[in-house]
């Protein structure tokens, strides 16, 4: 024993002696693809002699003859000694064969989906990606953004593996309709599926024209649904079919792939293995060698299960390369000859000493075979396994469109299969339509959270103009979305200079989104790094302000019609009408008469008539200084007089001072109404520069927006000003919202762009605009860089402007969503009084008046001094001296000879009097 020990040791040392067996307990038809997989694995690995001798040796039972099978399992054991089993494709026989390989520690290998029929012990290692199958399918129903799905399967077991799917919230969006094929009834199949794509009426919603269904079906019921789906006018342009079964590029789809409809399936061969290997690997040898045993075995059966071959070559590959690697890294004598027994009645079963060393090597495994990565333990989502993505589409042609791995989910490009569709303009489904990942920001009216928005999804939950002109947009340039607001929050700024963008710039710069859809100022530096599409909107930087609270007109406010400068005018005006007027009257000689009525002033007196020669009559002049006061202030408040004024000059002068009064009086009582009516008190403030010039009431704008950025590089002498002010003070805010709230709160002008003011101002009325709207930039769309997409929105940006939608759209989000100030907010800004300009004309009227007055009551008194002179024959001069000197009441009437006044002498009327009362 010792001897032979040692033997075999040196033996070990000398030749290839890491050989061993494999077995397989088949059908003869059905399962005709692995044992051709078998075969071909085993002569590939002798062929390239690194991995020792392998053998094999294929058992072939009866259909379904579990006992059969478990007998010839046992002898394979016994006799033949292998140390690996391979599973078959029928599941429930694998289970069989599972059980029995547990008691004696072999390794069964399958290469099939279970359908969830396994014994549930640890000697089976599977290398069909069951998991991540399941998996990739979701992901493609997400990446597509299915929301109606028609699943058609025959085997009951099929619907275990989609339950998930039924029951999970995460798919809850996702209409499933179930559709067995019973009896082999492919006809009613696809005639219930063609029953469940019409839209009845209360569905119309989430009713799409185009149809999704997943076929669950092995590839021989595959084309046989097809087939009948042919006949019932499925295949056509607006049906996608997903099929699980992996077999698309076996599957003989002749008839199917010229009628425009669309099939999808998984595929789990690595291209990488075949690049590598090409050299020693033939893939298409090996798929020729599976389909040529396959046809002769079965007569052309379409149900060949190339995937099955593959995975069973992967398992035989894996094995070989870690039974060798066993064999040379842990110098045990793996090679010994197993000596396995099954249990039989009255004996136990002997298991096989390397069998546990064996499994576990293989599990944890790192080799690379045709499906990729063999790596069997730990979460399937965390392997490296990937796959690659078929479709047959509208050209016919099959292509890879992309692949499928655990952690990214799917990368397809389907541009190359949707141009053909686009370039002759047939109507194009969701998931051929480009999608973007758009970055938005939160502001009214542009973007707002709907109020039922808890359960609504990603893309329904916002509303507002931006949203509305993405959907527009969306829908005749035909692209998909998906929108999200920023992170940060912020706008876009370059913040430290150097290039690294925040807010939905960055967002674009690296790559996070496509698009920007927002209320995004077009600049200079910004339209630097991404492109900008023409502006949706136009807009200049505005002031908002509140309006002070309501007062009551205050016990003075009748003299706020006239501003306090034309009220002191006025007055001086008064006095300086009495003096003036008291002046030429007295002066004037034709103002001194016999009575006090104006109204009789034109009839002798009736005293005049009876004292004849005896006394002389007593002339006297109405206009005494305090009479004249009265008569100027009773002529301008309209109260009339009961003298007037008979001699030219007083005459000119009482003229002018009607006229003067007559244009004052209109005009204060014009005015008066309006200041009544407006009660508000007005604004301290008119524009941009009026804010600049004063310090009381403090303003700012949003901290790192494009309207900070046009007063920090703005060169005009007040925004400089207003910098100057702004920086070092705490006025920024962090959005309107909050500028808004400040400005209602405090003394605060917010400086903001006048589109967001303008509806701001609709929603409060306590707010309004002052001044009007400096500069002038839009708002754009920005994209990637060099985008083709730019373009195409921009000319339809414009193509809407010119349609008006723009504005239509605006009016919707502007004016009646919630506006509660329709037409009003504008408030008048200052208090309407006239000032003194206004009237200025009228003072130098009065003025002129004046001076003519006096100028006549000169003329007047030079022609009476004149006619006194010749007939008192006195020079002239002491005449005129000695009529002012009466006339400024310097004398007394007496002696004043010219003013006594006779009867006799009277062709004109003159005379002597006293003066005054
Ligand atoms: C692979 O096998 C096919 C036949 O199955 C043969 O035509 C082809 O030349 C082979 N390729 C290489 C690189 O050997
Ligand atoms: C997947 O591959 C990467 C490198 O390609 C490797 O670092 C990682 O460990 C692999 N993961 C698994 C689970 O094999
Ligand atoms: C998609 O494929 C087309 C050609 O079929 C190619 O021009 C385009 O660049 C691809 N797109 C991506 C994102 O890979
Ligand atoms: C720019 O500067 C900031 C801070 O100085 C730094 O965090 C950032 O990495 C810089 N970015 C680039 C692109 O250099
Ligand atoms: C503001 O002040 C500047 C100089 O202090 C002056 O030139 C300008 O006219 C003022 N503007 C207003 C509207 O008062
Ligand atoms: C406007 O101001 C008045 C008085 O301050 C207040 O009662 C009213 O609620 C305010 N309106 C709004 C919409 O804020």
């Amino acid at each position: 024993m010792r001897s032979l020990l040692i033997f075999g040791l040196i033996l070990s040392n000398f030749s290839v002696i890491d050989a061993f067996k494999i077995g397989a307990i088949l059908r003869e038809k059905e399962d005709a693809h692995i044992a051709a997989a078998i075969q071909y694995a085993v002569e590939w690995l002798n062929q390239r002699a690194i991995y020792g001798q392998v053998d094999f040796v294929i058992d072939y039972i009866d259909v379904l003859d579990h006992y059969e099978a478990v007998l010839k399992a046992c002898s394979l054991f016994e006799k033949d000694h292998v140390v690996a089993l391979i599973g078959s494709s029928h599941p429930m026989l694998n289970a069989q064969l599972e059980r029995l390989a547990a008691q004696m520690d072999i390794p069964l290998l399958t290469a099939v989906d279970d359908l969830g029929l396994n014994a549930n012990t640890d000697v089976r290692i599977e290398f069909f990606p069951k998991a991540q199958l399941f998996e990739s399918i979701v992901d493609l129903f997400r990446h597509w953004r299915w929301n109606r799905i028609t699943i058609v399967y025959e085997e009951n077991e099929r619907i275990r593996r989609i339950e998930p799917l039924l029951e999970d919230d995460a798919y809850s969006s996702i209409r499933f309709r179930l559709v067995k094929i019973q009896n082999k009834d492919y006809m009613r199949a696809a005639r219930d599926v063609k029953e469940l794509e019409e839209c009845s009426f209360y569905q119309r919603k989430d009713c799409s024209e185009f149809s999704r269904i997943l076929l669950d079906l092995n590839p021989e019921h595959a084309y046989n649904f097809l087939l009948a789906g042919l006949q019932m006018g499925l295949i056509e342009l607006k049906h996608w079919f997903l099929l699980t079964s992996m077999e698309l590029s076996t599957m003989d789809m002749e008839l199917f792939r010229y009628n425009h409809a669309r099939y999808i399936s998984p595929y789990p061969v690595d291209p990488i293995f075949l690049k590598e290997k090409a050299h020693v690997f033939n893939f298409s040898h090996f798929k020729h060698h599976i389909a040529e045993n396959w046809n002769t075995r079965t007569g052309f059966s379409r149900n060949l299960k190339l995937t099955e071959a593959i995975f069973t070559f992967d398992s035989i590959y894996a094995f070989a390369s870690v039974f060798s690697d066993v064999v040379h890294s842990q110098s045990q004598l793996v090679h010994d000859i197993p000596q396995t027994t099954c249990r039989k009645p009255g004996r136990e079963a002997r298991k096989y000493q390397y069998g546990r060393t064996l499994i576990d090597a293989v599990l944890n495994n790192k080799v690379v075979g045709i499906s990729g990565d063999l790596h069997r333990v730990g979460h399937p989502m965390k392997s490296n396994f990937s796959m690659r993505i078929h479709l047959l589409g509208y050209s016919g042609r099959l292509d890879d469109i992309g692949f499928w791995e655990p952690k990214t989910d799917v990368h397809v490009n389907m541009t190359g299969d949707s141009r053909a569709q686009l370039q002759k303009n047939v109507q194009v489904s969701d998931e051929l339509k480009p999608h973007f990942r758009v970055t938005t920001i939160m502001e009214r009216p542009y973007v707002m959270l709907k109020k039922n928005h808890f359960e609504l999804d990603a893309n329904s939950k916002f509303e507002g103009f931006c949203i509305d002109l993405l959907a527009e947009l969306s829908k005749d340039l035909g692209f998909t979305y998906s929108v999200h607001l920023v992170k940060d929050g912020a706008y876009g700024n370059d913040v430290h200079g150097n290039g690294s963008w925040d807010g939905m710039i960055g967002e674009i710069l690296r790559g996070e989104a496509e698009m920007a859809v927002a209320p995004l100022t077009v600049n200079f530096k910004r339209a630097e790094v991404v492109d900008f599409t023409k502006p949706f909107l136009s807009l200049g930087i505005s002031i908002l302000f509140k309006v002070p609270d309501d007062q009551q007109p205050d016990l003075f406010s009748f003299l706020n019609p006239l501003s306090w400068q034309i009220w002191m005018a006025i007055l001086t005006a008064i006095a300086g009408v009495t003096v003036g007027m008291f002046v030429v009257a007295r002066i004037t000689p034709y103002e001194w008469n016999l009575n006090f009525s104006c109204c009789t002033a034109h009839q002798p007196h009736p005293g005049a008539t009876f004292n004849a020669d005896s006394e002389p009559v007593q002339l006297s002049n109405n206009y005494s200084f305090w009479n004249t006061l009265w008569y100027v202030t009773s002529t301008m408040l309209k109260g009339g007089c009961d003298f007037g004024p008979r001699a030219v000059s007083t005459r000119l002068l009482g003229g002018t001072w009607w006229v003067f009064t007559l244009v004052i009086i209109s005009a204060y009582t014009a005015n008066l109404a309006a200041v009544l009516t407006v009660s508000r008190p007005f604004i301290p403030i008119k524009n941009l520069d009026d804010l600049a010039n004063q310090s009381t009431i403090a303003y700012g704008t949003i901290k790192g927006g494009s309207t900070m950025q046009f007063f920090q590089e703005s060169r005009i002498g007040s925004h400089v000003r207003m910098w100057e002010y702004m920086k070092d003070r705490d006025v920024f805010v962090k959005d309107n919202t909050q500028g808004v709230l400040r400005g209602i709160r405090e003394n605060y002008a917010y400086l903001m762009e006048s589109t967001s003011l303008e509806y701001e101002v609709q929603q409060n009325c306590n707010l309004t605009q002052i001044g009007g709207v400096l500069g002038s930039k839009g708002y754009g769309i920005a994209l990637q860089k060099k985008s083709e997409w730019t373009d195409r929105i921009s000319r339809q940006i414009l193509l809407y402007a010119k349609r008006g939608i723009i504005e239509m759209k605006k009016t919707k989000w502007w004016r009646s969503k919630g506006a509660s100030c329709q037409g009003g907010g504008a408030v008048k800004q200052q208090r309407f009084s006239l000032s003194f300009h206004n009237v200025a004309g009228l003072f130098i009227i009065l003025i002129a008046g004046l001076l003519f007055g006096l100028i006549t009551v000169i003329i007047e008194l030079l022609i009476r001094s004149r006619q006194m002179a010749k007939k008192d024959k006195k020079p002239i001069v002491n005449e005129i001296r000695d009529e002012l000197k009466f006339a400024l009441n310097l004398n007394k009437p007496t002696e004043h000879r010219s003013r006594q006044k006779t009867l006799k002498a009277a062709e004109t009327t003159n005379g002597q009097t006293v003066n005054g009362k």
